[in-house]
């Protein structure tokens, strides 16, 4: 298989694949894709009682993906929408609307057509595995289902929600077994993927032990 410019981080929910993937995208000048968000949006336009059908059309008239200073924000006609995609409620909706396959299927292309030839930092449940198969270099990045609570908790206080801990650690877990036991796409590493567990490493860490893997194996 022609291997492409991609680098993919897979992993669980909050294990810090989002974070990386920025870092590594800011510091190489690579495109990035969070294809978390476009589950998010699918959430999203169906509370908006839009048919699935309709969402890939919208994703692509509509709605714009801009990278400043290491984080993702999503704008719909105009307005900054990031906010209301990184919710606890759209997380859960994206994870039901995510086991389907027209959900995944409607997703492929977006996902696909991401891909420029100067570089690409996809992270999800499934780049490495389906998405881009053929991608040069795979992560898959893992914690404790304790420590992506922590993880999760400051970042939703970060953004002004309110948060039970004990509610998101039931949450986190619940989403865990969704994600990794469903017959589509299962959240699983790539047989070739460097699998790093977190739990231990700050985000400093974590990223000077990528970025010797990405000047050896990818540049
Ligand atoms: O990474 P996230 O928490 O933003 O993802 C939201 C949901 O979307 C998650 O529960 C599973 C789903 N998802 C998926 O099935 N495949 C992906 N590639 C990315 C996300």
């Amino acid at each position: 298989m022609k291997k492409i410019n991609v680098i993919t981080i897979d992993g669980p929910s909050a294990s810090g694949k989002g974070a990386l993937s920025r870092k590594i995208a800011h510091n190489f000048g690579f495109d990035i894709l969070d294809s978390g968000l476009l589950y998010r949006l699918c959430a999203y336009f169906s509370n908006k009682k839009i048919n699935l059908d309709e969402i890939p059309k919208k994703i692509n008239s509509e709605v714009s993906f801009k990278l400043n200073d290491e984080l993702v924000s999503v704008h719909y006609k105009k307005k900054d929408i990031t906010n209301k995609l990184r919710t606890e409620e759209i997380a859960k909706i994206a994870s039901q609307m995510s086991a389907k396959n027209e959900t995944r299927k409607s997703l492929f292309n977006i996902q696909r057509n991401f891909y420029t030839e100067s570089g690409l930092v996809a992270d999800g449940r499934d780049m490495g595995t389906v998405v881009f198969q053929d991608a040069k270099l795979k992560i898959f990045l893992t914690a404790s289902s304790e420590i992506r609570a922590k993880r999760r908790y400051l970042e939703l206080q970060n953004l002004g929600q309110e948060v039970n801990m004990p509610a998101l650690i039931a949450d986190i877990e619940e989403r865990d077994l969704k994600d990794s036991s469903r017959e589509l796409s299962p959240l699983i590493p790539a047989d070739e993927a460097y699998v790093i567990d977190s739990s231990d490493m700050s985000l400093e860490e974590v990223f000077s032990f990528t970025e010797n893997i990405v000047k050896k194996e990818f540049i």
